[in-house]
């Protein structure tokens, strides 16, 4: 960037004046990788509670008991989807941790719900809701969606994110680390519901003024950024890999990991994602697309490889990249990268929907890699590989070494490989068998 040029304001695509696309694209090339604006002794934000708002506790445990309708089932929803489901044992001391990975742990997301009993809060560290209407609110909320489901869901999950929560220690791009959390949260809760059986769908595209209102949010503060609408959650059971996904906080053995099981690895994570955007339901390589950068994987030339969304073939475009290579010279990335077996990456199609859906097409984009991220985390736990998102590498450098095509971009990266030795002691609360 010319240094006599003025300072994009971070926030200007996100805000009411749409410019087709120029802001995101400005904010994209100024704040759209973490370095070098970050600043790892800054705090996170509290999460958010409604003082006065009247507390509906949830069962814990929430799978001890035969599961009942009701609030029972949807505390096990929620505390699979973001309550507190583990202890870890770390340097630093214990914790109490979540069933989702989050930039930094800094958990900018909110969960709202809206059911026939009324819209509700969440708040995952008491297991508990928060009541802030009796109204049966979803005929309203499917209203301000682009594409509403063609029949009443049942239940209406409204992920929202605190504008504040990671931006000290982040700077602008905690906006874009926003985004990806949330989508996090509703790859989440697209796999829990549709083990449930219950056909959910993701919708980003919808009128955000009446649907921020609709939850009583000031958007400077926080607003909506994805609603899954879905059928009954009654139906759900865990999965041990929803059980047993963590982050590889012990490193990585430096060994291959068989090619086979990448490939499966990979074809979980490109599996149709049922979002409201290009391509339609089963089309994500149209929005996002998968790159694997084998480091250690035996069968698998190393090198930066596509992997073409049609046949699952891993296709490679860049001979000489390794997974360290992604990442700033001499950081933790770095170092985690030269023990990985591989790092797989969510590249998006960056150009493609501005013109259809301007400047929120940037929000857009990087929910979808979250929901992708954590596939890809989930199924490493599921193929009892260890795995680690990251963003922290250079974007510029790292499109470049991925030989992507133009107006392609690494919006999420994933470590993944063997965990060394036994892994971080970590305790599961939540005792209940699971399936695969
Ligand atoms: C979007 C996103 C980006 C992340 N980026 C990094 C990163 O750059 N470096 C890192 O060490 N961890 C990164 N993480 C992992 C978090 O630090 C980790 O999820 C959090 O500390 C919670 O721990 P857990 O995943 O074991 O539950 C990222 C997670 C998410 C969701």
């Amino acid at each position: 960037m010319n240094s006599e040029a003025p300072e994009p304001d971070p926030a200007e695509y996100l805000g009411p004046t749409e410019t087709g696309g120029a802001a995101a694209r400005r904010y994209h090339a100024r704040y759209g990788s973490v370095l070098p604006a970050i600043d790892l002794a800054a705090g996170n934000t509290a999460p958010r509670h409604h003082p006065g708002a009247p507390l509906v506790r949830l069962p814990f445990p929430p799978f001890a008991s035969a599961p009942t309708a009701g609030p029972e089932s949807l505390g096990r929803l929620l505390a699979l989807l973001y309550g507190v489901t583990r202890i870890d044992w770390s340097l630093a001391g214990v914790a109490g941790n979540r069933p989702v990975p989050s930039g930094g742990g800094a958990y900018p997301g909110e969960v709202y719900l809206a059911t026939a009993a009324g819209l509700h809060h969440y708040l995952p560290t008491t297991h508990a809701l928060e009541r802030l209407s009796g109204a049966d609110l979803r005929p309203e909320l499917t209203g301000c969606l682009a594409e509403p489901p063609s029949q009443q869901p049942e239940l209406i999950l409204l992920i929202t994110a605190r504008q504040d929560a990671n931006l000290a220690r982040y700077g602008p791009f905690g906006h874009r680390l926003q985004a990806l959390d949330t989508g996090v949260l509703a790859g989440q809760a697209l796999t829990l519901l549709d083990s449930a059986g219950a056909a959910p769908a993701a919708h980003t595209h919808f009128a955000d003024q009446p649907l921020n209102r609709l939850l009583g949010l000031d958007p400077t503060a926080e607003s909506v950024h994805v609603v899954v609408t879905s059928g009954s959650a009654a139906d759900l059971a865990p999965t041990r890999a929803v059980l047993d996904r963590r982050s590889a906080r012990s490193g990585f053995e430096p060994t291959a990991v068989p090619s086979a099981q990448l490939a499966e690895l990979l074809d979980r994570a490109a599996l149709p994602v049922p979002l409201d955007h290009p391509g339609g339901p089963g089309a994500h390589g149209a929005a996002a697309e998968l790159y694997c950068v084998a480091g250690r994987v035996s069968g698998l030339d190393p090198g930066c490889h596509r992997r073409d969304p049609g046949s699952g073939e891993l296709r490679l475009t860049a001979p000489g990249t390794t997974p360290r290579d992604l990442y700033p010279p001499g950081g933790p990335g770095e170092l985690a990268g030269f023990e990985a077996a591989c790092a797989v990456l969510v590249v998006g199609d960056y150009e493609q929907g501005y013109p259809l859906y301007g400047d929120r097409w940037y929000r857009m984009l990087n929910i979808r890699a979250g929901i992708v991220g954590q596939r890809v985390g989930l199924a490493a736990a599921r193929a009892g590989l260890g795995a680690g998102l990251r963003c922290d590498f250079v974007t510029e450098r790292t499109d470049a070494a991925l030989g992507a095509p133009p107006g392609r971009t690494a919006l999420l990266s994933v470590l993944v490989g063997r965990e060394r030795g036994h892994g971080a002691p970590s305790d599961p609360l939540i005792l209940v068998g699971g399936h695969p």
